[in-house]
């Protein structure tokens, strides 16, 4: 587990690192120039940057002479296209850890990493990244509903087994949060947990993502690679939206819990599936077993424990709570004072419908922590918020507020992480993928002018 700061202006790249990075349980900073790079560094302070040699504004070499000439100075490895070659002897010279060059290949970007960050972790004696957004303490999961109560009893029993676990509930419930804890508390919570989205890939590509594939296996498998399974080792594979997963691999996926054996794409050998598999979903998958759009016999194999989160409108209980640690949280985070809410204002959280449950309530309490100056958040910062809520079903029905409230809040998160992706969609509570999709939608990008005041 390390902090570690990407710096490169090709879009893919960053994209595709930051992914596998943060999938490897890793804190991970993204900057596409170098004078963002500079300035994430110096706020952050990660163990490891790895740095493209040519940035649109800065040679890598200067940020390099700069991260290196002050005090701890992370571990940075330079990315360079092959015809970098001599600025890459100059760069080792220079003082770079290593250097990787493109098209990058996954498995050396691993390597070199791992060194790195062994080092780095050595030589500052600590385990802990120095700033605590980056720390990916262990998850927190508030409520005293008797709901609740007997999920944290689930969990503690789930402590001492491989269970399979399936956990049903609407969205913004908290399914994925319970799936963290569920790991963070078992005994192999050293090893990874690895999530799959089943409904944000197509189907060949789910089943290369789940199993893996040996080098020849298709036009394009130049490689042997290891499927998520493998990648989980003896931790927790956790299947989100699984409903989503095409009745193809469904078949195949029967096979792993029923044998616990599997083969690669294209491979002859028979590996071993040692994880625990957690699934999510916030559909109706009995209907979807009805329909015959999920297989009855993979379902009864999943659901061997289930979870049932219910919404957050049949615990309201659960409410005051959670808007009080939501509102700490927001101020720790925004590094502003701590607030306290308005009289009255609690009341008003506790009638609200939350159809996007706790995830909503997050972010209104986000969202309303930004707008409001002083230390107390008042019932007019909520009420805006309310109203402009994605998940306001009285906005619904106009496209137009949904999509400037969603917006503004996304810009709000981004304007306040610096554009860090990673913590403006932690920030959000929605996933990386979805946030980059509403950038894109909303055509938002960084105020330059704003980058270029912030220059280190
Ligand atoms: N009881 C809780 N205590 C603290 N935070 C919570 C709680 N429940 C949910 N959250 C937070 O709310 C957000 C949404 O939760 P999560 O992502 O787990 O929802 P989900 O059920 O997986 O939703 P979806 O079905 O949309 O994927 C997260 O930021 C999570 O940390
Ligand atoms: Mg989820």
């Amino acid at each position: 587990m390390a902090a570690i700061l990407v710096v490169d202006d090709e879009y893919l790249i960053l994209e595709s690192l930051e992914m596998f990075l943060s999938e490897k349980g890793h804190s991970v900073v993204t900057a596409e120039t170098g004078a963002d790079g500079l300035r994430q560094y110096f706020r952050y302070h990660p163990h490891v940057v790895l740095l493209d040699i040519r940035l649109p504004d800065r040679n890598g070499l200067e940020i390099l002479k700069t991260i290196l000439a002050a005090p701890h100075p992370a571990k940075v490895i330079m990315m360079t296209a092959f015809q970098d070659m001599e600025t890459t002897i100059e760069a080792m010279k220079s003082g770079a850890y290593d250097y990787l060059s493109k098209p990058l290949d996954i498995d050396e970007v691993e390597r070199a990493l791992e060194r790195a960050i062994r080092l780095a972790l050595a030589e500052r004696n600590d385990q802990k990244p120095s700033v605590e957004v980056l720390t990916t303490s262990r998850d927190v999961m508030i409520g005293k509903s008797p709901a609740i109560r007997e999920i944290f009893k689930t969990i503690g029993m789930l402590c001492r087994n491989q269970a399979t676990v399936l956990i049903q509930g609407e969205t913004g419930t908290g399914k994925e949060l319970i799936a963290r804890i569920i790991h963070q508390n078992s005994p192999f919570s050293e090893q990874p947990m690895i999530t799959l989205d089943c409904s944000a890939i197509v189907e060949t590509l789910l089943e290369n993502e789940l199993f893996g594939h040996s080098k020849g296996a298709f036009t394009g498998a130049v490689e042997n690679r290891p499927g998520k399974i493998e990648l989980a080792g003896k931790g927790t594979l956790f299947l989100d939206e699984v409903t989503e997963m095409p009745l193809s691999v469904q078949g195949k996926f029967l096979g792993v819990l029923e044998r616990r054996e599997f083969m690669r794409v294209g491979g002859a050998n028979i590996h071993k599936s040692l994880c625990r598999i957690i699934s999510a979903t916030n559909r109706n998958i009995e209907g979807c077993v009805r329909q015959g759009k999920f297989r009855e016999d993979l379902y009864y194999r999943l659901k061997v424990v289930t979870i049932h989160v219910p919404p957050l409108r049949e615990r309201r209980c659960d409410i005051p709570e959670l808007a009080e640690y939501f509102l700490k949280k927001a101020a720790a985070t925004l590094g502003v004072e701590a607030r306290q809410f308005e009289a009255g204002v609690m009341e008003r959280l506790c009638e609200h419908p939350w159809s996007g449950n706790v995830r909503e309530l997050k972010h209104v309490i986000m969202a309303a922590t930004l707008r409001s100056r002083g230390s107390i958040v008042l019932g007019e910062d909520i009420e805006q918020e309310l109203d402009t809520s994605i998940h306001d079903t009285a906005t619904v029905s106009s496209n137009f507020r949904l999509d400037s409230g969603e917006r503004e809040q996304i810009r709000n998160a981004l304007s306040h992480t610096g554009w860090n992706r990673s913590r403006a969609a932690r920030l959000l509570g929605i996933s990386l993928p979805t946030l980059r999709a509403k950038i894109a939608r909303y055509g938002l990008s960084p105020d330059l002018s704003q980058q270029e005041g912030a220059k280190a």
